[in-house]
């Protein structure tokens, strides 16, 4: 290999940070790459806390996040910043995971560059536009953007076979969600919360944009009256900092001894609440995958989901957004002992704790 290979990689919101630190720490270990950090900070203090945990520090910092912001604005601006960025950096490569604004905006300002994308997570599809919305739009155009997609499961490298994406630049790599979650679930975590350990632990994630409004609020009072009906549960709900989400959530759920609201936890805390965890509910992508790897059951709200593993192999179901639906399948794992252990299996379908290694293999490989 001659000179140096610069090599870009973008983050924008938490879920990317965790999934990207894996792959931004083994680069920074190659002799033959140049890595620059670019945080878009579409999140901003969610992103830090997670930065700050895995000690990265980005090299550029877009500072872009707005109270409230909405999708239009955001992409907007994205785009206009990452224009400058791609001038002044002039990357080999741009890498980019998920489905957020971020990495769609990031897959078209490549395209306009003439500069290769390589998409981490590439391939999660429902094929239903409007769910999640506007993930699945934004992964659709950064899949058909990239030059490498690095899928993390065999379903998800045939999703873009379907759409008609070159084999030859698929390559399935395993989620780095698992990778993320090996390096942390091995240190001494602390959840820095106090609980009552006599009540068993139900933690609560929720902020699709889909569920905003009337399925939020039944999601909510569906909480509120587990609690209310199970003295021996603790429920405790990391609320997201989206004002759509807070505000309904502290409305309802904020005056229950046993519900516990607090500010989104930092990743260690959040896995150690989730090796506490009886119970998991939750609308979160990467939740999805890490909980099967601890043996914590999880009920998604969602109707659908990009994850179809984990929900085949029964250790994680769909529950929607409907009141009584959610409140029959929680009631049945905390009241059926079998029902709940034949959900309790640890299963790790996304990964094997070595995505990064294959992701950075690809691009070694590539320029050797
Ligand atoms: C975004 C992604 C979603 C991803 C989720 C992970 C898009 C359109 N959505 O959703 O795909 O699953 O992140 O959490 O890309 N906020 C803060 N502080 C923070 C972060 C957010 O105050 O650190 C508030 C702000 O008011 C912000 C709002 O949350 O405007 C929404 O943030 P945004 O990134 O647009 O959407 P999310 O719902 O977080
Ligand atoms: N997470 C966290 N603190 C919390 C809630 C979640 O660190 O209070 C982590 C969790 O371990 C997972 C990721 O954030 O890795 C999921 O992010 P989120 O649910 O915001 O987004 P999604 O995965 O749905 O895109």
């Amino acid at each position: 290999m001659n000179a140096k290979k610069n090599i870009l990689v973008v983050v924008g919101t938490r879920p990317e940070a965790i999934k990207m630190a894996p792959v931004i720490l083994l680069l920074k270990q190659q002799s033959w790459a140049n890595v620059r950090v670019l945080a878009t900070a579409q999140h901003r203090h969610m992103l830090d806390q997670v930065l700050m945990f895995f000690a990265i520090n980005p090299d550029i910092d877009l500072n872009i996040m707005r109270p409230n912001q909405s999708l239009t604005s955001l992409t907007a601006r994205l785009l206009l910043e990452l224009d400058d960025v791609l001038l002044a950096e002039k990357p080999d490569v741009v890498l980019a995971q998920g489905d957020t604004t971020t990495v769609m905006t990031v897959a078209l300002a490549c395209f306009y560059h003439r500069i290769s994308f390589g998409h981490v997570e590439a391939g999660l599809r429902t094929w239903d536009m409007q769910n999640p919305f506007p993930e699945e739009a934004n992964r659709v155009i950064a899949g058909r953007l990239a030059r490498w997609h690095f899928a993390p499961t065999e379903s998800s490298r045939q999703n873009l076979l379907r759409e008609g994406m070159s084999d030859s630049d698929i390559v399935v790599t395993g989620n780095t969600v698992i990778d993320a979650l090996l390096m942390t679930a091995s240190k001494e975590l602390e959840l820095g919360i106090a609980l009552d350990d006599t009540k068993r632990l139900v933690l609560v994630t929720a902020h699709r944009r889909e569920n905003f409004g009337e399925p939020f609020r039944n999601i909510c009072h569906a909480l509120r009256t587990l609690a209310e009906c199970n003295a021996d549960i603790q429920i405790l709900y990391p609320v997201h900092p989206n004002p759509n989400v807070k505000d309904m959530a502290h409305e309802i759920l904020g005056a229950f001894d046993n519900i516990i609201l607090c500010e989104p936890l930092d990743y260690a805390p959040f896995i150690a609440a989730m090796k506490k965890a009886y119970l998991i509910i939750s609308d979160s992508g990467g939740v999805q995958e890490e909980a099967p790897a601890l043996g914590k059951p999880v009920l998604v709200l969602r109707d659908e989901t990009e994850r179809p593993e984990a929900v085949k192999m029964g250790v994680v179901k769909l529950v929607g957004s409907n009141y009584e639906h959610i409140v029959k399948e929680a009631q049945l794992l905390l009241d059926n002992e079998s029902a709940y252990q034949a959900m309790a299996r640890g299963v790790s379908p996304y990964g094997d704790g070595k995505g990064a290694e294959r992701i950075v293999k690809v691009l070694q490989d590539h320029f050797s």
